[in-house]
C-alpha cells in the first residue's frame, strides 16, 4: 500500500507540544493566557505592524472586520467570485449584499474589471459610490490574497482611496508573502489595506486547529474588533455589555501552538518554495505547467495550482482519479461563488476569467512536509497520464 499524500497537512514538529504542555500546567487553556498575547505581538512583529487581534478563525476575523467598519444592510461589498465561500459568507452575516467580480492571470481580483465596474456601472455622489442598478452604497471591497500570490494592491489602493472603498485584505491563505518591489515593497500582504486577516486553519501555511489573526494600521479599528469578539463587554466587574459581541477570542491553548508555528513559518516557505520549484521544472509539458506567482513578491508558497491548458472535464477527472488510485489528494479550485445555491440572484459581472480559472485548475499535494521524493511521485504520476502530453 502506497504511503497516503495529502494535499496540504499540519507540520507540528517544533515547540508545540512543550508550548501546549506549558498552557495545560499553567491551567491557563481559555481565552485569557499568556500565549494569546505572545502570538499577537509575535504575528504583529513578523508583518511589522504595531498590534494585532487574535480570534477563533479566518471566518471570525473578515466578520468582525466588517463589523468594525460599520458596514451593515444598507450596503454592498464588492467581492471575488473564485474564492473560498468564506471569505464572502461574512458580508451576508452583517445583512450587507455581496456583489461579484472576476480575477485576472494571478487568481485574485482584476483591477481593470474592478475600474470597469466603477466607471461604467456606477456613480459617486457625494463622496459615495452608488451601484446604478440597486441604488445601494458600495462600502468596501473585500480582496482575497489567493494561494499565496498578492492582488495587485498598487493599483487596487488608489482606486479604492478614490472612491472610498474600505479595504478588507482576506490573506487568510498569504502569511508571509511581501511585496519586493514597488511602492508596497517590504509590505506584507494583509497590512495594506484598511484591516487584514490570516487564518491557522489546519490547512494553512502555519495553524492552530482553527485560528484567525486581524491587523489594521488603525488601532481604533483593532480595539473595536477585540471588543466584540470578546461579547462587547465593557465593564469587567459589573457585566456591562454596550453591544451585541461574539465569542470569537483565541484561547490559549491554541495561541500557545501559534507561537511554535510562527517560529517555523519561515523554514516552511523555504520548503515550499523548493518543492514548488521542483514541481514546476518536472511538470512542463505542451499541455501542463504549474501556475507562477506574482514576480514582484516573495509568495509563501502556500497553494500549487496545476494548469491544464487542453481542458476538458475528463482530463481533469482522470488526473484526480490516477493521483486517487496512488493514495494522492488532489482537489479541484473552489466552485464559483456566485454559483452557489444562497448567491445565485446576486448581482456579477463578466466572471470570464474566473471560469476559465475554474474550469483549468486542479490543487496538488503542498504540504510542508512534502518530502522531495514524495514530490517526484506525484508529478510521475500526472505526467503518466495518458493523453495529456
Ligand atoms: C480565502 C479564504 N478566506 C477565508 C477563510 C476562512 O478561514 P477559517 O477557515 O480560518 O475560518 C479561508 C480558509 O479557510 C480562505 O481560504
Amino acid at each position: 500500500m502506497e504511503k497516503y499524500i495529502p494535499l496540504s497537512v499540519p507540520n507540528l514538529k517544533g515547540n508545540e507540544l512543550k508550548y501546549i504542555s506549558e498552557a495545560v500546567e499553567s491551567e491557563w487553556v481559555s481565552v485569557a493566557g499568556p500565549f494569546v498575547n505572545k502570538f499577537e505581538k509575535d504575528l504583529a512583529n513578523y508583518v511589522k505592524v504595531k498590534e494585532a487581534v487574535a480570534c477563533q478563525s479566518g471566518t471570525a476575523g473578515i466578520h468582525l472586520a466588517l463589523l468594525a467598519l460599520g458596514i451593515n444592510k444598507n450596503h454592498e461589498v464588492l467581492v471575488p467570485s473564485l474564492t473560498f465561500i468564506a471569505a464572502v459568507n461574512p458580508v451576508t452575516y452583517v445583512n450587507a449584499t455581496p456583489v461579484f467580480l472576476d480575477c485576472d492571470d494571478t487568481l485574485t481580483l482584476d483591477v481593470d474589471k474592478l475600474e470597469a465596474f466603477i466607471q461604467n456601472d456606477c456613480d459617486f455622489k457625494n463622496g459615495l459610490l452608488i451601484n446604478m442598478k440597486t441604488k445601494k452604497h458600495i462600502k468596501a471591497l473585500i480582496v482575497v490574497h489567493v494561494f499565496g500570490n498578492i492582488a495587485d494592491m498598487e493599483r487596487l489602493m488608489p482606486l479604492c482611496r478614490k472612491y472610498n472603498l474600505k479595504v478588507i485584505e482576506d490573506a487568510t491563505e498569504a502569511l508571509g508573502s511581501y511585496y519586493i518591489e514597488g511602492f508596497y515593497k517590504g509590505k506584507y500582504a494583509g497590512t495594506i489595506g484598511d484591516i487584514g486577516i490570516y487564518s491557522f486553519n489546519g490547512n494553512k501555511i502555519i495553524t492552530t486547529g482553527g485560528g484567525g489573526m486581524i491587523v489594521s494600521e488603525s488601532s481604533d479599528l483593532l480595539k473595536t474588533c477585540k471588543h466584540l469578539s470578546t461579547q462587547a463587554k465593557s465593564n469587567e466587574k459589573m457585566f456591562y455589555h454596550d453591544q451585541i459581541g461574539y465569542n470569537y477570542r483565541l484561547t490559549n491553548l491554541q495561541a500557545a501552538l501559534g507561537v511554535a508555528q510562527l517560529e517555523q513559518l519561515e523554514s516552511f516557505i523555504q520548503i515550499k518554495k523548493d518543492n514548488y520549484f521542483k514541481y514546476r521544472a518536472l511538470i512542463k509539458t505542451d499541455n501542463l505547467s504549474i501556475l507562477d506567482f506574482r514576480k514582484d513578491i516573495r509568495p509563501n508558497y502556500w497553494f500549487y495550482s496545476l494548469f491544464i491548458k487542453d481542458f476538458k472535464a475528463e482530463t481533469k477527472e482522470s488526473i484526480i482519479l490516477a493521483l486517487e488510485q496512488h493514495s494522492i489528494q488532489s482537489r479541484p479550485i473552489w466552485g464559483l461563488i456566485n454559483e452557489q445555491p444562497p448567491y445565485i440572484h446576486h448581482q456579477t459581472n463578466d466572471l470570464s476569467m474566473a471560469k476559465f480559472y475554474w474550469q483549468h485548475v486542479l490543487n496538488i499535494p503542498c504540504s510542508s512536509n512534502l518530502s522531495p521524493l514524495e514530490v517526484e511521485f506525484v508529478a510521475g504520476v500526472i505526467l503518466k497520464n495518458k493523453g495529456l502530453q
